[in-house]
């Protein structure tokens, strides 16, 4: 046992603390306090021991000096960063020359005279003042210190207050908060189920949802009325800087609702946030765009409107020139659009190259663009266009001398997926995108389905439960993809933070929609037989929406990834290294479960 710590000592007993770390005032000097947390910083002043005790709200400075208590100092001396203690003391002020501005306790100090070791600590993998780099690796191995930094510690602290504004505007709202089951069948959000095995009933699994769509409506057939649910959701999917396997949705459902209702109590959820959490008063209501103007001016169903690099048609300017890849793939269905970023015409051509190769990575099999001087056009293809050509397209781009025109020719959904890529690199290259500044969007009039081509099949652009447009419901048989539905998307900075839909209450249009996405009768019936069938008793007609709180909380607190709001999360690779799952298990576990793992064959010699 470490020097000093005597296991009997540590036990606080019946005391409490009087204060925390971060409360104690120029008011409170002459006051016996009691204060517990961890050594943050010790300094050992010629014979004085100044110790900077944290907790999660912040530091007191207390002093150990041995004309006041000699006890107290030689036990101070073998304390180490980290160790737990507990102080009794008496607050005073610091002398002038002492005083710390930049600490909310910085005019005073506590003068100890009892103290106890509550626990050691061994050498930290890391130091937890912030001042060098550590590596994600190390934080998430040790994410308990990594938690008591002040950076996680704050974040920890927004996340709950966020947390709890959003609860208490939605029971304002008359909304219930409803838990359902994590152990559940799967429900199609598009992405893989993490399955879990029943010894029960050998060879059955069941799914972690991936949400709690299915029976946020099924509570909606039980007259519930209002529902949320502050909920994990499960997805076995490839992750990004903006994705976790398991995250947290503030999921809601309403009954005899419409979209205006479900923009409105939205807009109030999100505006709960902000006020909570950066008491921003956010503008409302949020602008809207349908899916079709965000496709043709931003190539993108998220579009960041916090800067302008609008995209133009140069379809029919371009065709017809003397490039023929342009004209063949025109003449195959092909669509010319563009984008001119302003004083571009400075790019290097090494520049251009890595932009070239940016657009080729989302899918552009090449990238055209044209610098705009005085009196000529500069660019390795203008010689294949006229004049005309080319002074229309400079019209169209509001191109001025010194810019730059880029142009991609591909499908339409090549071209849109590579300029809305090639936009946001270029906003960040030229530093376009202001600092703080949330801009919120809603896109409405989604496609109710795309086309899978590899699979040869329609695919639900959001969910199976997605309600047509009912203007657009004759075209279920004959133009299943030109019919809108009436979902919606939120999105703040280019990033989508909500997915929601009027959806559908009417067994035999659920039926329908199922039997369009090419499910067989067996399947509909084996994975969705339960949900029609509720839906033939008296189902009301109903609407909802999910925003992403952890995405949402990376966002509102400007980082850069999504792991640093949540508190044990998930790597890269789907693993935490704190806890190593995941992990494999015991041969009697397996044997319960009936599961055999087959042996790794031995590698070819
Ligand atoms: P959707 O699948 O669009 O809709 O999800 C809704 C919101 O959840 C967040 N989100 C994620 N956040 C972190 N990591 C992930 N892997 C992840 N996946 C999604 C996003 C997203 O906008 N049941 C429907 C909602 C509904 O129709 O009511 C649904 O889950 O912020």
């Amino acid at each position: 046992m470490t020097k000093n710590l005597s296991f009997k000592e540590s036990f606080i007993q019946d005391k409490l603390r009087t204060h925390s770390c971060n409360q104690l005032r120029k008011s409170d000097i002459g006051k016996q306090v009691v204060l517990m947390g961890w050594v943050h910083h010790r300094r050992d002043h010629g014979g004085v021991i100044f110790i900077d005790l944290r907790d999660r709200d912040g530091l007191t400075q207390v002093v150990f000096n041995p004309a006041v208590n000699k006890q107290c100092h030689e036990k101070a001396e073998d304390f180490r960063n980290e160790y737990v203690i507990y102080i009794e003391g008496v607050v005073q002020p610091r002398p002038a020359d002492a005083l710390n501005t930049n600490l909310p306790t910085g005019e005073i100090e506590v003068m100890v005279h009892t103290v106890k070791l509550l626990n050691s600590c061994r050498p930290l993998p890391f130091q937890l003042d912030q001042t060098t780099p550590v590596s994600e690796e190390l934080r998430l191995t040790y994410r308990y210190l990594d938690l008591r930094t002040p950076y996680m510690a704050n974040i920890m602290k927004t996340r709950s207050k966020v947390t709890f504004a959003v609860r208490e505007y939605l029971d304002k709202q008359g909304f219930l908060e409803i838990e359902t089951p994590i152990l559940t069948k799967s429900t199609p959000e598009g992405a893989r189920d993490y399955l879990v095995p029943s010894r029960i009933n050998p060879g059955n699994f069941y799914a972690l949802p991936q949400s709690p769509q299915i029976m946020k409506q099924l509570l909606m057939v039980a007259g519930i009325d209002k529902y949320f649910q502050i909920c994990r959701c499960f997805r076995d999917e490839d992750l990004r800087a903006d994705r976790q396997p398991e995250f947290t949705q503030i999921d809601m459902e309403m009954s005899f609702s419409t979209q205006e209702e479900v923009f409105r109590i939205t807009e109030g959820v999100i505006s709960s946030m902000f006020k909570s959490g950066l008491n921003i008063d956010i503008k409302l209501p949020f602008t809207r765009m349908t899916y079709k103007e965000a496709m043709d001016i931003y190539g993108s169903d998220k579009p960041d409107l916090r800067f302008g690099l609008k995209l133009f048609q140069a379809t029919d300017i371009m065709n017809n020139s003397n490039f023929k890849i342009f004209n063949g793939t025109i003449a195959n269905g092909g669509v010319i659009k563009g984008l001119c970023y302003p004083n571009g015409a400075k790019f290097s051509r090494k520049e251009l190259d890595d932009l070239t190769s940016f657009a080729g990575i989302h899918g552009a099999k090449g990238l055209a663009w044209f610098k705009i001087s005085e009196d000529k056009f500069q660019s390795p293809i203008a010689k294949f266009f006229s004049d005309d050509q080319l002074n229309k397209l400079k019209n169209m781009g509001r191109a001025n001398t010194g810019d730059i025109i880029f142009l991609i020719c591909d499908k339409e959904t090549v071209v849109n997926q590579a300029l809305a890529a090639l936009r946001n690199q270029l906003a960040l290259i030229g530093n376009l995108i202001p600092e703080n500044q949330f801009n919120l969007l809603w896109i409405t009039e989604f496609p109710l389905f795309k086309y899978n081509e590899n699979e040869k099949r329609l695919e639900s652009e959001h969910h199976p439960f997605t309600a047509p447009f009912t203007e657009d419901i004759d075209k279920l048989d004959t133009d299943p993809l030109n019919i809108r539905s009436s979902s919606y998307d939120l999105v703040m900075n280019g990033c989508e933070i909500a997915s929601g839909s009027l959806r559908i209450h009417n067994f035999e249009l659920q039926q329908k929609i199922f039997e369009l996405l090419n499910l067989d009768k067996k399947t509909i019936q084996q994975q969705f037989g339960f949900f029609i069938e509720a839906l033939k008793y008296g189902a009301p007609p109903h609407a909802g929406i999910a925003p992403g709180l952890d995405r949402i909380i990376m966002l509102m607190l400007g980082l850069p990834n999504i792991r640093d709001v949540i508190a044990f999360p998930k790597t890269q690779k789907a693993s935490c290294l704190m806890s190593k799952s995941p992990s494999p298990v015991s041969e009697a576990q397996l044997k319960e479960l009936e599961i055999r793992i087959p042996k790794k064959k031995p590698k070819d010699a």
